[in-house]
């Protein structure tokens, strides 16, 4: 399991297009998020972390969201990215481990969640919410799906449910939504929790 710590196992998935998770859009869900964002938010700092091929990070560019930052450990996506995007702004393409992501130098109006809390190892959920926290503004939020459902194996995605969540994420963060999205992915139906929280 310790396999999905190191960047090298997410880029040979790019590389051997092995990548299940992709859905090749916008999460839907997080579409209807950010089209319900007024003017004002376009300049917020926004992190999407574990981004993968980034369709949200397009999408919000696409969108005219100004400073969106995008973090993934794996080249091949930035790479696929920033070809798609040549006018977006490479120092906001940050290829890193999103644990080493430094509070002194980054903090964030809020952070986008989609399929990465469940591609890393379950030992470092705790790690997780507190760097979460710890990049985010005070009250800064935490938007974005977070499966309710176990796959029972040894590899991602690794499931979880509201109960854990919940108990989780309390001690950092104010949970105002965590229930069942209504407008998920067709495949994802019935099986992933919208949440928004903020950082205490
Ligand atoms: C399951 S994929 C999801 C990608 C994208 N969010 C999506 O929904 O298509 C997980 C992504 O997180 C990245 N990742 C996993 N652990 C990471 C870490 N510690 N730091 C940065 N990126 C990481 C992987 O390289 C991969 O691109």
């Amino acid at each position: 399991m310790d396999n999905v710590n190191q960047a090298g196992f997410w880029q040979q998935r790019y590389e051997k297009d092995s990548i299940g998770w992709d859905m090749g859009q916008v999460s839907p869900p997080l579409k209807a998020y950010i089209d319900q964002l007024p003017e004002a938010a376009k300049d917020q700092a926004i992190l999407v972390p574990g981004a993968g091929n980034a369709y949200e990070v397009g999408y919000l560019h696409e969108k005219g969201f100004t400073n969106v930052t995008l973090v993934d450990f794996a080249p091949a996506p930035i790479e696929g990215f920033a070809e798609r995007y040549p006018d977006f702004p490479a120092e906001h393409l940050i290829c890193a481990d999103f644990f080493d992501l430094s509070p002194e130098e980054y903090q964030f109006d809020w952070i986008l969640e989609q399929t990465f809390f469940c591609a890393i190892n379950p030992a470092r959920r705790d790690e997780y919410v507190e760097k979460m926290a710890a990049l985010l503004k005070p009250q800064g939020k935490l938007i974005g799906l977070l499966f309710d459902k176990e796959f029972g194996r040894e590899e991602p995605p690794f499931g979880g449910s509201k109960e854990e969540y919940q108990q989780r994420f309390e001690g950092c963060f104010d949970i105002d939504i965590m229930e069942m999205s209504h407008n998920s992915y067709s495949a994802r139906q019935g099986s992933e929790l919208f949440v928004k929280m903020r950082a205490k």
